[in-house]
């Protein structure tokens, strides 16, 4: 459960603190207990003890956890899902999909694709097993109005058939893919699972993503639990408000927080969290890799996985696999069409 409270009852912490620590994105217990005393003392105008009593503090609140055994760790990898794409060469290269229990960046260029890929991924995360998914609802957190109940619908139509009739199976939906009742009875029960919230600034965001905690704690243990949430795009928000370098090393904190609370959920729920970044490829730059995504080291150490997508011939575009922990770098080609990703 994320815990949005009364900060106040934190000791130390006063009416005007307590609206410093909000107003820098410091919402919860979990935010405060993760912090450093450094951190929590500039945030807050406060003295460094002072800071750290009250992160002891928001320590016990917040049960943010500590040791567990190692056959809790062991037990609790074994419950890691792959979530395919759809398309086999992607799915080859991640070792089977997008990880559950992982952070995974996709990044490139305006246009390359990547919210195809998180609307791709919230109907595949749906599917049963045997056709890739891990029959589960997505919380889609959209900062860039970029959610299209249309391109959902063009992708359920473009599931291979016998992921539809699985599908519908799975749903008690009567009929068959030919049956266009039929096939607006699954598009409407694919849409029924999606989660949408649009994230009107980074402080927002940061709160939808602890509220996500609250949506996958609900359906938890229920038919349909959440196993795949994306936040697109992570860092727009982040970097239209922070702006120059003086601002780096707040923006830095609050990105920290924000995947901190992502990570919370895939851990904890099992599910697969997908975010994209937007790089800019600069021709006229001739120091520093183009290719390199703009949140930098800031997400380097997060996301399990990044993924480089760049544009190719017509609707090709090439994934490509960057310093994944136990996967050997690589690429693969998919497409991106009305129906959705596909195979080369
Ligand atoms: N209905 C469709 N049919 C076929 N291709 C489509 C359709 N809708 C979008 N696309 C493809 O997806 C591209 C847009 O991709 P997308 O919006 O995912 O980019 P993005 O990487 O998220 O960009 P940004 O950085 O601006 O968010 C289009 O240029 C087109 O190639
Ligand atoms: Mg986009």
């Amino acid at each position: 459960m994320a815990t949005t409270v009364d900060l106040e009852s934190l000791p130390g912490v006063g009416p005007a603190t307590a609206d410093k620590l909000r107003d820098n994105g410091f919402e919860s217990f979990q935010g405060i207990a993760v912090a450093s005393p450094g951190e929590l003392s500039n945030t807050a105008d406060i003295g460094e003890s002072t800071a750290a009593d009250i992160i002891s503090a928001a320590r016990d609140a917040a049960d943010v956890g500590g040791f567990e055994s190692g056959a809790d760790v062991l037990h609790r990898r074994e419950e890691i899902g792959k979530l395919s794409w759809g398309v086999p060469a992607v799915d080859d290269l991640l070792g089977g999909g997008a990880e559950t229990q992982s952070i995974t960046e996709v990044y490139g260029e305006y246009g390359v694709g990547k919210s195809q890929v998180t609307h791709e991924l919230a109907v595949t995360v749906q599917l049963p097993q045997e056709h890739g998914g891990l029959e589960g609802r997505a919380v889609f957190v959209d900062s860039e109005d970029t959610f299209r109940p249309e391109r959902i619908d063009d992708m359920v139509r473009g599931l291979r058939e016998e992921a539809l009739r699985a599908s519908m199976n799975q749903r008690g939906i009567e009929g068959s893919p030919d049956d266009e009742e039929a096939m607006e009875a699954l598009v409407e029960a694919f849409l029924d699972k999606i989660h949408v919230a649009k994230a009107f600034n980074s402080n927002h965001q940061i709160l939808l993503a602890e509220q996500t905690q609250e949506i996958a704690s609900e359906h938890e243990g229920t038919e349909w639990p959440v196993r795949m949430v994306c936040v697109d795009s992570l860092t727009a928000h982040f970097r239209a408000e922070y702006v120059g370098r003086g601002e780096l090393a707040p923006r830095q904190q609050k990105l920290n927080k924000h995947l901190h609370d992502l990570t919370r959920v895939a851990t904890l729920y099992n599910a697969a969290v997908v975010v994209t970044n937007q790089v800019q490829s600069n021709p006229d730059s001739f120091f520093g890799d183009p290719t390199k995504p703009i949140g930098g080291n800031i997400l380097g150490h997060k996301s399990t996985f990044r993924l480089y997508l760049r544009n190719s011939k017509g609707t090709k575009r090439i994934v490509r696999l960057v310093d994944a922990p136990n996967l050997p770098d690589g690429e693969a080609v998919m497409r991106v069409e009305n129906g959705g990703l596909k195979a080369e």
